[in-house]
C-alpha cells in the first residue's frame, strides 16, 4: 500500500522542470494524475513515465491563463477519476526587470499565471472537494455509528 493510493492530484506546468519531479513523484507514491503544460508533447513522455510507476495520468494541454481553463482542468479530474485531493499550482516563468524598466504587460502577465489562474483553478474545485469530503464525513460518521 503506498501513501497516496486513492488519491487525486493536479499538477500545472507538468511537462518539464519542477512540476514535471512532483507529477512523477506523486504517482510514484500511488497517486493518479491530472496534468498540463502549454503542449502536449512534453506532457506525453511524463504520462509514458507514469505508466511506467504503474499509475495513470489524464492530460489537459493549454494555458493555465485562458478564462476557461480552471472549469476544465477539474472537470477533467472528475470526468476521469470521480475525485480530486492535491493541487499543485506549479505553471509558470519568471519575466522580471528592475522596476523602472519593467513595463504593465510584463507585471500583468506574471501577475496572471501565478496568481489569476490559480485561483480560478481553486475556485473551480473548491466546491467539489467540499461535498465530496463532507459526503464521506457523513459515510464515516454512519459507518461508525452501528458499532
Ligand atoms: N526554478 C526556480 O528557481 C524557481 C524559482 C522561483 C519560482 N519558480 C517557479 O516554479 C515554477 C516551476 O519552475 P521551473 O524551474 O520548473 O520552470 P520550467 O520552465 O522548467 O517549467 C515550467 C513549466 O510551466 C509551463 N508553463 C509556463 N507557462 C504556462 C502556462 N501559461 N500554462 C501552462 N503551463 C505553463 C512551461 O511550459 C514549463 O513546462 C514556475 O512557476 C516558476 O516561475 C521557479
Amino acid at each position: 500500500m503506498k501513501k497516496l493510493d486513492g488519491k487525486v492530484a493536479l499538477v500545472t506546468g507538468a511537462g518539464r522542470g519542477i512540476g514535471r519531479s512532483i507529477a512523477l513523484k506523486l504517482a510514484a507514491d500511488g497517486a493518479r494524475l491530472v496534468l498540463n503544460d502549454l503542449d502536449e508533447a512534453p506532457l506525453l513522455e511524463v504520462a509514458a513515465e507514469i505508466k511506467a510507476l504503474g499509475s495513470e495520468a489524464e492530460l489537459v494541454p493549454g494555458s493555465v491563463t485562458a478564462p476557461d481553463f480552471g472549469d476544465r482542468f477539474v472537470k477533467a479530474a472528475l470526468d476521469r477519476f470521480g475525485d480530486l485531493h492535491i493541487i499543485v499550482n506549479n505553471a509558470g516563468y519568471t519575466w522580471d526587470s528592475v522596476i523602472q524598466k519593467m513595463s504593465d504587460e510584463q507585471f500583468d502577465a506574471v501577475m496572471h499565471v501565478h496568481l489569476k489562474a490559480p485561483f480560478r483553478i481553486l475556485r473551480a474545485a473548491a466546491e467539489p472537494i467540499r461535498v465530496f469530503r463532507s459526503e464521506k464525513q457523513s459515510k464515516a460518521i454512519a459507518w461508525c455509528a452501528r458499532w
